[in-house]
């Protein structure tokens, strides 16, 4: 199949014109690419079974893993869900639209195709205009994975989708660079504490200024283990993954520094390539192997803005190895540290004030 790509970049304001062709597909029960704030999604008719399949397909994605349903405007949640608790109500007032994702029990109208076989639902209503302008055309709720081959890192350009389903599906929207980054923040509203399931830019402190406390989900934390069952099924897969081993180093920026180059020059002399995730504010303290600034340490934001390009540039480049530098893990670094310890299996290598070394993970 031939995917015609058409170009939006200049976001807004939305000509309504160019999008009524991928209504049309996605009303018919075809797919498109299509921006949103957070990363690009792979859309298709959230309501028609056949559509959800196709995702799959075309993303080499388990079909237990459900899909986040995307909606315009208020009045398309009802159908959707058996009730809308008290604590969506307000989220959605805060955040919606936004890059934030909640789960709610599932009405008959979503097929278990898209909800992966379960009886709750992710949904979203994003604040991208191509996005929010799209889904009111089509007329239909659209449920839309990150549009990425499974396992690779989530597309945050047009370009990433093109060369992960070029082929494989009818249209891309190319709207330009997506601005969050990472994926959508997941809340699951079904159970009596509201749980976070993927961190994202709507922060912890964020959703607690709503609901008061939140629970973390354990993944969120540990390397998935025995006796380990994260609730939001996609996150027991290794996502986001560079085709390169990665380690993150984790001590003082000095400590931090001079690891990443001991090890970076032993492994090029063992005949490896080296890429090297740095900081605006250390990258210029590598001498040795691929470095990549991937946003600077004064606005964290700007992390996970790049994350997936670096990580994408690294396997276009070939390395064999990637050394990170961790960043602190508060605000949208939560969001950040969870998607770079996904891309590295968890392997860490954690420097003590006294200089004494851990490492952990890496056989994944
Ligand atoms: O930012 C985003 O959320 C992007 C854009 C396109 O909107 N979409 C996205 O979708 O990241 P995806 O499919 O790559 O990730 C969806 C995650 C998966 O981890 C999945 O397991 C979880 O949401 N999920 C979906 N429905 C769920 C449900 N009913 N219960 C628990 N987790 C669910
Ligand atoms: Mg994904």
């Amino acid at each position: 199949m031939e995917t015609k790509v058409i170009r939006m970049e200049d976001r807004a304001p939305v000509d309504p014109s160019l999008l009524s062709e991928a209504a049309q597909i996605l009303r018919s029960g075809g797919l498109v690419g299509f921006p949103t704030e957070t990363v690009y999604g792979l859309g298709g008719n959230a309501l028609d079974p056949g559509a959800s399949k196709k995702i799959y397909a075309a993303k080499g994605r388990p079909s237990d893993n459900p899909l986040i349903v995307h909606i315009s405007r208020m009045e398309e949640l009802p159908p959707l869900v058996t009730e809308i608790p008290e604590t969506a109500r307000k989220l959605a007032a805060a955040y919606w639209p936004g890059p934030m994702t909640m789960i709610l029990n599932k009405s008959a109208l979503v097929p278990h195709e898209t909800s992966g076989g379960l009886e709750t639902v992710a949904v979203r209503m994003p604040s991208d205009p191509i996005a929010n302008a799209m889904i009111r055309l089509a007329g239909v709720p659209v449920a839309a994975p990150s549009a990425n081959t499974s396992g690779r890192p989530s597309p945050t350009t047009a370009q990433h989708v093109l060369e992960d389903l070029g082929g494989k599906i009818e249209m891309i929207i190319d709207g330009g660079p997506v601005q969050v980054g990472v994926e959508s923040t997941i809340i699951d509203l079904t159970e009596e504490q509201p749980t976070l399931l993927r961190p994202g830019a709507v922060t912890v402190p964020m959703l607690e200024k709503i609901l008061g406390p939140v629970r973390l989900d354990p993944v969120l934390t540990k390397p998935l283990g025995p006796g380990i069952h994260p609730k939001a099924p996609g996150m027991k897969y290794r996502h986001y993954a560079p085709r390169a081993d990665m380690i993150l180093v984790d001590g003082t920026r000095e400590q931090v520094v001079s690891e990443i180059r001991r090890r970076a020059e032993e492994a090029i002399a063992a005949g490896k390539k080296v890429g090297i995730i740095a900081s605006e504010e250390t990258r210029g303290s590598y001498s040795a192997g691929d470095v990549r600034s991937v946003g600077t340490r004064a606005d964290e934001a700007t992390v996970a803005h790049n994350l997936f390009a670096v990580l994408r540039q690294f396997d276009a480049d070939g390395v064999d190895i990637i050394y990170s530098e961790a960043f602190p893990d508060d605000g949208i670094g939560l969001a950040v540290m969870n998607r770079m310890n996904k891309a590295a299996g968890h392997h860490h290598l954690r420097i003590a004030r006294d200089g004494t070394e851990t490492e952990t993970g890496g056989n994944r």
